[in-house]
C-alpha cells in the first residue's frame, strides 16, 4: 500500500493530480509530437538551388523540387499521401475530446488540401449507417486507440474500401493495428480520465498531416511556412504563460465554482475550444456547461443570458475577431457576466474589461490554425481548479472511464 502510494507520487512528478501534471506537460508533449517531423529551417534558406531556379526563369511546380524541400516528414503517410490527396473527401471519425481535436483542425485541412472534410462522431456514423465509398479517406482519431465505437466505425469503413488512417497515442493499440497507415502522437502516456495533453497533440498531428499533404503546392507555400514557423515557436509560447495562468485560473475558479452552469461562446476553429472547455467542466468539475457556436447565439442561447450566468467568450485576434467583438457588445447590452479570452495586450478588449467590469484571460497570439492549442490551456486549468475547489475526484470522475471499450 505504502509502496503503491510512493509509486503514484513519483509518477505524478511532484504534482497533486495526473490531470494537473498532464496540463503542465503540454509544451513537452507537443514538442515530442513534432520531434523529427517538423523541420524549422525554411526551404529557401541557404538553398543553392533557389538562386538557380530564379535564374532559370521562375519556379516550376514539380515533385522533388528542392525549392519545395520537405519541411514536414510523416513517415507513416509517405506511401499513401497521393491517395489521400486524390480522395473525394476526408472524413474524421472520433469520440469525445478526440472529436473536438478534429473539429479544431478541420479548417486547416480544408485550406491546405482543398478536399471536402467531414467530421463524424463514431457512434452516430454507425447509427446512421453513413455512406462511405472507396475513394474516401477516413481518419480515426483516438488517444487510447481502443475506443469501441471508433474501432467499430473503422471496421465499417474498411469493409467499404475506404483508405483508413489512424491518429493514436498508443503504439500497438487496436486502432493503430487495424488502420492502413497513420501518425503516432508520441505525447506520452495520459492517465487522467479527462484528456488534456492528448487533445493539443492531436491538433498538432492533424495540422502536420494537412501541411504534409500540401507540400507540393507553391500557392500554399507562404502560408504553410508561416504555420510551420509558428509550430516551432508554440511550445515556448505555451510555457511562457502557463504559470501566470495557473494562478489566475485558480482565482477565477474560486469565483465560478458554485455556478450552476457555465457557457462558452466562440466561432471558427475556436468552436472546438468552446466545446472542449465545456466538456472539461462537465467531466471533472461536474458543472453543467455548454459550448456554443456564437453564430447561433440569436437562435436560442441569447434567451439564457442574464447578469448571473457566467459566459466565457473566446475572442482572440483572428479572422473571427470582429464578429466576436460584436457578440461581446450584444452580450454586454444584456448585462451578461462575461469573461473574455483574448490575445495578450489587446487594448480593445482591455477597454471592454474596464468599462464593463468583466474579466480577461490573456493568451499569446499565434497563427489562426494553432490558436486553439493555446486557447484551451487556461480553460483546462480553470476546469482543474474548479474540480479541486469543489472537492471532486480529478483523475477518476464519477461514472467515467479513460477508455470506453464497450458500445
Ligand atoms: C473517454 C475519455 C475521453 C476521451 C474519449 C475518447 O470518454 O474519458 O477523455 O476523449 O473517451 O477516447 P479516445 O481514446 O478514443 O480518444
Amino acid at each position: 500500500q505504502v509502496l503503491q502510494l510512493e509509486v503514484d507520487q513519483i509518477m505524478k512528478g511532484g504534482y497533486e493530480h495526473y490531470m494537473q501534471k498532464e496540463i503542465h506537460e503540454q509544451p513537452e508533449a507537443i514538442t515530442q509530437s513534432m520531434r523529427g517531423r517538423v523541420k524549422q529551417q525554411k526551404s529557401a534558406e541557404g538553398n543553392p538551388y533557389l538562386q538557380q531556379r530564379i535564374k532559370l526563369g521562375g519556379l516550376v511546380e514539380t515533385r522533388g523540387n528542392p525549392y519545395l524541400q520537405q519541411r514536414i516528414k510523416l513517415g507513416g503517410l509517405v506511401e499513401t499521401r497521393d491517395t489521400i490527396r486524390r480522395s473525394r473527401r476526408i472524413m474524421f471519425v472520433a469520440c469525445g475530446t478526440s472529436y473536438h481535436a478534429a473539429l479544431a483542425a478541420r479548417q486547416t485541412v480544408e485550406e491546405m488540401v482543398e478536399v471536402p472534410v467531414v467530421l463524424e462522431l463514431a457512434s452516430d456514423l454507425l447509427d446512421r449507417c453513413c455512406p462511405i465509398f472507396r475513394d474516401d479517406t477516413c481518419v480515426f482519431v483516438s488517444q487510447s486507440g481502443e475506443t469501441a465505437d471508433t474501432l467499430r466505425a473503422l471496421e465499417y469503413a474498411k469493409a467499404r474500401g475506404a483508405l483508413c488512417v489512424g491518429i493514436t497515442n498508443t503504439v500497438g493499440s487496436a486502432i493503430s493495428r487495424a488502420t492502413h497507415c497513420g501518425i503516432h502522437q508520441n505525447a506520452g502516456y495520459e492517465i487522467g480520465v479527462a484528456s488534456t495533453k492528448a487533445y493539443t497533440s492531436q491538433i498538432i498531428c492533424i495540422t502536420m498531416m494537412a501541411l504534409a499533404l500540401a507540400e507540393d503546392s507553391i500557392s500554399k507555400r507562404e502560408r504553410r511556412d508561416a504555420i510551420i514557423d509558428e509550430l516551432g515557436a508554440l511550445p515556448d509560447k505555451m510555457r511562457s504563460f502557463m504559470q501566470v495562468q495557473d494562478v489566475a485560473m485558480k482565482e477565477l475558479a474560486a469565483q465560478l465554482k458554485d455556478s450552476n452552469s457555465l457557457l462558452f461562446f466562440a466561432r471558427g476553429n475556436n468552436y472546438a475550444t468552446a466545446l472542449e472547455a465545456a466538456l472539461k467542466c462537465k467531466e471533472v468539475a461536474l458543472i453543467h456547461s455548454e459550448g456554443i457556436l456564437a453564430g447561433e447565439m440569436k437562435h436560442g442561447p441569447l434567451a439564457l443570458v442574464d447578469e448571473h450566468l457566467p459566459i466565457v467568450v473566446v475572442a482572440t485576434r483572428d479572422s473571427m475577431y470582429n464578429k466576436m467583438e460584436s457578440v461581446i457588445q450584444q452580450l454586454l447590452a444584456r448585462s451578461a457576466r462575461l469573461i473574455i479570452l483574448c490575445t495578450a495586450g489587446d487594448a480593445t478588449m482591455q477597454e471592454y474589461a474596464k468599462r464593463s467590469d468583466c474579466q480577461l484571460i490573456e493568451v499569446p497570439g499565434t497563427v489562426e490554425p494553432l490558436q486553439p492549442i493555446l486557447n484551451i490551456v487556461p480553460l483546462q486549468l480553470l476546469a482543474y481548479h474548479m474540480t479541486v475547489l469543489r472537492g471532486h475526484n480529478v483523475d477518476q470522475p464519477r461514472n467515467l472511464a479513460k477508455s470506453v471499450t464497450v458500445t
